[in-house]
């Protein structure tokens, strides 16, 4: 390093500066040198979006856009991810960056009906979105006893739009088995004839249950995207991802909703990342609720992290503000905890030492 940059390095310390010289999930989703994002963040795939705030995914999908943050788009959405990806645009052109748009990733749920899912990839490919998240750990739905009790359904008027047009042999049509005519409101459902959650008994009509990693090999004859995975905890089945030929993975127990007792996204990390040695990019997702979060998991080894429920709740308060908010608020505790840790840049947060209950720094061998 030449002693120009040397000094810079020093003057960005003192200000209490970063750089974000983030390349590699852009570049690997592109399959090609991409532009930095922002932060080493995205947004969580969440479905039903207009749950939270009638602008939903199209508020959220604005947000990341001009916060320079990717977002990866649910196939449980309720607005059409054409129209996520057009809202996406124009939120980076209003905010001048329509040039460095950054990416959208759609979150596949493999349906039984491939002819289906292989629509809606092709759907998400013409829209322009970069990647194809296919995740793994709803096999079938976890028991969510709450949704159950209260036979969750989308209120009149909200629908599941990417699943419109699926061939659903249901009590109901796939789009208003979260909405529409026969899940009139919320509360006569749970009074209703049939009851129980209509998302839970969506997922077991048409969720494929059995897929197995030949699933990468089906998806590339419909996409040229790349192929990311979600979902996966234990290195072997990283492992078994990266044989599949899978561009990236996601780390994650699906936030704690799925099964019981499974381990946390965070402690998979450092073992995923020494079994992965960097050939492809490996993200997690599960609890970053603070920018010193990302910051120690960039230092277990991953190469970036997804938020979910904090989003969430921003958009739920403020719409495309509140999710913004909640964006800078993150992009700013990360800059900050780098800055106190002494990292100016992505890499060196990538090698500071965690120290576990008791343990006490050592010098390091490499002085
Ligand atoms: C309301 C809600 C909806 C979700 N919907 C999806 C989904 O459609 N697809 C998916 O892969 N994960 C979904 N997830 C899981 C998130 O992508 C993520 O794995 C999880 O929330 C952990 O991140 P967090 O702790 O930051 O929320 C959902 C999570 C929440 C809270």
């Amino acid at each position: 390093m030449t002693a120009t940059r040397v000094r810079e390095k020093e003057r960005e310390r003192e200000a209490g500066q970063v750089t974000f010289s983030f390349h590699s999930f852009h570049s690997w989703i592109e399959n090609k040198p991409g532009r930095p994002l922002a932060a080493p963040i995205a947004i969580a795939p969440m479905a039903m979006m207009r749950l939270a705030h009638p602008d939903g995914e199209l508020a959220m999908a604005s947000a990341a856009a001009r916060a320079g943050l990717p977002m990866v788009v649910s196939t449980m959405g309720t607005a059409a991810l054409e129209d996520v990806a057009d809202a996406a645009k124009a939120a980076a052109a209003a905010a001048g960056t329509a040039t460095a748009t950054p990416p959208l990733l759609f979150q596949l749920y493999v349906t039984r009906d491939r002819a289906f899912t292989a629509s809606l990839v092709q759907r998400a490919e013409a829209a322009g979105f970069a990647a194809i998240v296919v995740t793994v750990d709803v096999p079938v739905l976890g028991k969510r006893e709450a949704d159950e009790r209260l036979g969750f359904a989308l209120p009149p008027g909200l629908r599941l739009a990417n699943l419109e047009g699926l061939a659903d042999d249901g009590d109901e049509s796939a789009g208003s088995a979260a909405g529409g005519a026969a899940a009139s409101t919320t509360a006569s459902v749970a009074t209703a004839a049939s009851p129980g959650s209509r998302l839970a008994a969506l997922f077991q009509r048409n969720i494929d249950a059995s897929l197995t990693w030949t699933f990468v090999a089906w998806l590339r004859t419909v996409t040229r995207l790349p192929i990311w995975v979600k979902g996966v905890l234990a290195p072997d089945d990283a492992l078994l991802a990266l044989r599949a030929g899978v561009g990236g993975l996601i780390i994650s127990n699906h936030g704690g909703r799925q099964l019981d007792g499974a381990p946390a996204a965070a402690d998979c990390v450092r073992p995923i990342a020494a079994a992965v040695r960097r050939r492809i990019p490996v993200w997690v997702d599960g609890g970053v609720r603070r920018g010193a979060d990302v910051l120690r998991a960039l230092a277990l080894g991953a190469d970036g992290v997804l938020v979910g429920r904090p989003i969430l709740y921003g958009l739920a308060l403020g719409g495309v503000g509140g999710a913004g908010a909640a964006l800078d608020l993150l992009t700013g505790e990360l800059r900050r905890s780098m800055a106190l840790a002494g990292c100016p840049t992505l890499a060196d947060a990538r090698r500071v030492v965690l120290l576990g209950p008791g343990e006490t720094p050592e010098v390091s061998s490499r002085l």
